[in-house]
């Protein structure tokens, strides 16, 4: 007690405030955090460093204790994941409060693209390439999520990925470094909003640090290996932007990179993240990641990967109770110095205190507020107008759509056209008491849109997976009786996700047979594929009329796919994968280096790098996506040709809507390094804008150009712009390149 009473105590018992010295006298934030450390046993410091999953729902191998609560009240959690709801947190943060030092718990929640209101998964809400729409949908799903008692989600995950196969390409935003950054960006802002501490603010967690996205082979936890040069330019840089955007925490991977396993790579941990970046926020380990490291050969036992994860940064132990079993065993060892837990403990305190839950430790806990944000009507309007615009439209012949909505029968068949919960994609949060009705399926979306004297037909057709083909029949005689037909088809929203990897990314099942079958009425068939990744599906891109790529868009799926289906609205979306023409092109990408001998086209095929078997071209490649109008592009002015290390370049275009109906465009700036000490990429996006234009509307648009969209990692691992040319072009999408110029930097 004598000790207490010359630091500064800032300890709540219950919810009363015990202050020693006065509020004045604690002048910082981090002040407060060591007020609070010193007063903490060891046991008490390493009970912070762990998170335990309640029982509600499970995210990864279970391990069940029934003792969770007793270790509460010991002060040996420092957070839960996985529980739900306002009662149920309070309950648990109650348990906390009976604590020696009352330290609140932190509430973890998967809350990857919305909370009860699901908005697109994240690879179809980045094809809407909209920042807004995307910092919006994280606004609305923390609101959510705050009023429900969490304060920190597992999201943005920011892995690039250039390989369908893996099967969390759908949390993700795609192959794109620089696109994925400016997402990453958004996303970490729109969880965290103004600043964390607000009612409807969450932590948010920039995952999974790092190369998970590049798995070998696609396989979900895959070793990775790649040169530093590559991970520092391609699959670093979205993680800095969420440090950029002051990310509170990081989740470390499952992978191992170059043999070292992410949860103990002291390099990318302790010497890129919390050195060179500087990051103040704490990082969690993976789902019983660290005891995994004895899977994965580079620890004896828990005691060891105890030992090598604290000693690399790790400071949270989520599920694996590699901590709690040998932390204190490892300090009195000396193999672990208290210093370096106290460095740990006090970045998790610290984003305690931000959040204000030593103020209040039920902050979050207001069932009033809980019932009445879950239940906001205008979170689905956002979530409508967010799944509209992640919609691509990847054919359209003859101008099939849009629908008129006078059309006399329409036929909509397939085996997603009525379930709800399939438009949830794979990480939807089952929250308790919410029911399936809150989504809207197709079916309900169409019967909505449709007037009375459209006649709507349906036949299921077939399964997603299967080979049965005894609903062809009804199928067949539903689309002979219709003007038009809508096939719905795809994956099952749990073939992407976690775990989820295929080898086969064709459209599952007999599905596409499905499709042969309805054409051969002669109706003209409108092809929805709903899917969590770039799926393989020559057969339907080669014969359907028209084809929508829906992804999983969530609770106004329906809606959403309606309003495109007739016109209300254009759509816009372009990708942000290359769409492989086999599987066999995979890993296949739009930024790829040049080679010695690169093949100009598909009769260029001589002793060149091909398959000659395949085209050169992927299916769609990245940046595609039509419009019910169309967009000239023309006027391309630089303002300089030559520019040096400390000048700008102005490269401006106009754009005109030369169709028949208001759009959006994407115009996409690229670059191309012509001659670098490292070769560089035959094209590589830098900017983008999205313009609305009127039909019949012109607008000049101006990107600059500096240093640093020129640069790229060296030999010596350090960003530079080299001297000398450079190709700027302005494009419809990688390969549709309108307007092209040269210019040069000088030294
Ligand atoms: C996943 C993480 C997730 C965690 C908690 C893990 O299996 O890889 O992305 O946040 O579980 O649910």
């Amino acid at each position: 007690m004598k000790r207490m009473n010359r630091c500064i105590l800032y300890i709540i018992t219950s919810t009363v405030i015990l202050i020693q010295s006065t509020e004045a006298q604690i002048k910082t934030i981090g002040q407060k955090v060591d007020s609070v450390l010193i007063l903490m046993t060891l046991d008490e410091k390493i009970g912070q460093l762990n998170q335990y999953s309640d029982d509600l729902i499970y995210t990864g191998p279970v391990t069940i204790d029934s003792d969770k609560a007793d270790q509460i009240k010991q002060g040996r959690v420092g957070s839960l994941l996985n529980c739900m709801g306002t009662e149920r947190i309070r309950n648990w943060q109650k348990i906390a409060m009976k604590s020696r030092l009352k330290i609140p718990l932190l509430f973890g929640q998967d809350v990857i693209h919305g909370y009860k209101t699901t908005f697109p998964i994240p690879l179809g809400e980045s094809c809407s390439w909209d920042l807004d729409a995307m910092e919006l949908s994280a606004r609305i799903s923390a609101t959510e999520a705050a009023a429900a008692g969490i304060n920190w989600t597992f999201a943005p995950m920011v892995d690039i990925c250039r390989d369908p196969r893996w099967g969390r390409v759908m949390e993700g935003a795609g192959e794109d470094t620089y696109l994925g950054s400016k997402i990453a960006f958004a996303r970490v802002k729109g969880f965290q909003g103004d600043k964390l501490g607000e009612i409807n603010s969450v932590m948010a967690c920039a995952k999974h640090f790092a190369g998970y996205g590049a798995a070998i082979g696609g396989r979900d936890y895959n070793s990775v290996d790649m040169s530093e040069r590559q991970l520092l330019e391609t699959y670093l840089p979205p993680f800095k932007a969420t440090v950029d955007a002051h990310v509170a925490t990081f989740m470390t991977s499952f992978n191992d990179l170059n043999g070292v396993p992410s949860t103990a790579n002291k390099f990318l941990l302790r010497d890129v993240l919390k050195g060179k970046w500087k990051f103040d926020g704490f990082i969690v380990s993976d789902w019983a990641s660290v005891s995994e490291m004895i899977n994965h050969g580079n620890v004896k036992d828990e005691y060891e990967a105890a030992l090598k994860a604290i000693a690399a940064g790790c400071d949270m132990d989520m599920e694996s109770r590699s901590y709690k079993k040998n932390l204190a065993k490892l300090v009195s060892e000396r193999k672990v110095s208290v210093s370096l837990i106290d460095d740990a403990v006090r970045r998790i305190l610290l984003k305690k205190f931000e959040l204000g839950l030593f103020d209040d430790p039920y902050k979050f806990c207001n069932a009033e507020r809980e019932q009445k944000e879950l239940n906001n009507p205008n979170n689905s309007i956002s979530a409508r107008d967010v799944a509209k615009r992640s919609i691509v439209l990847l054919k359209n012949d003859k101008q099939l759509l849009p629908l008129s909505k006078g059309t006399k029968t329409i036929a909509f068949i397939g085996p997603l056209v009525k379930p709800k919960m399939q438009n949830k994609g794979f990480w939807d949060v089952e929250v308790p008491g919410n029911d399936s009705a809150y989504v809207v399926s197709q079916w309900e979306g169409l019967v909505k849109k449709v007037g009375k004297t459209t006649n709507l037909i349906y036949a299921k057709g077939c399964d997603i997976e299967g080979e049965r083909k005894d609903g062809f029949a009804e199928a067949v005689n539903v689309a002979k009786q219709a003007d038009v037909v809508i096939l719905s088809i795809g994956e099952r929203r749990d073939m992407s996700g976690e775990a989820k990897s295929r080898s086969d990314i064709r459209i599952p099942g007999v599905q596409e047979e499905l499709l042969k079958e309805l054409l051969s009425t002669g109706k003209p068939v409108v092809v929805l594929i709903n899917a969590g990744r770039p799926l393989v599906f020559d057969y339907t891109a080669k014969h359907a009329s028209a084809i929508l790529y829906t992804w999983w868009l969530g609770s106004e799926a329906g809606n959403a796919i309606s309003d495109v289906l007739f016109g209300d609205y254009n759509p816009s979306a372009k990708l942000t994968m290359t769409f492989p023409l086999s599987v066999g092109q995979v890993p296949i990408y739009y930024n790829h280096f040049n080679t010695g001998r690169p093949a100009n086209n598909d009769s260029d095929r001589q002793n060149k790098s091909i398959y000659t078997d395949l085209s050169i071209y992927p299916k769609y490649e990245f940046g595609y996506g039509l419009s019910y109008t169309s967009f000239q592009y023309s006027q391309l002015q630089l303002n300089k040709k030559k520019i040096n290390p400390n000048e700008q370049i102005e490269v401006s275009a106009t754009i005109t809507n030369t169709g028949m109906y208001d759009g959006e465009e994407i115009v996409q700036l690229y670059l191309r390094d012509i001659v670098g000490s490292i070769v560089r990429p035959v094209i590589e996006l830098k900017d983008f804008r999205k313009v609305m234009l009127k039909a019949g509307e012109s607008k000049t648009i101006t990107f600059s150009i500096d240093a640093e969209k020129l640069s790229f990692i060296n030999q010596q691992l350090e960003w530079v712009a080299e001297p000398g040319e450079f190709d700027v072009m302005i494009g419809a999408s990688s390969r549709d390149i309108r307007l092209k110029e040269k210019f040069e930097l000088v030294e």
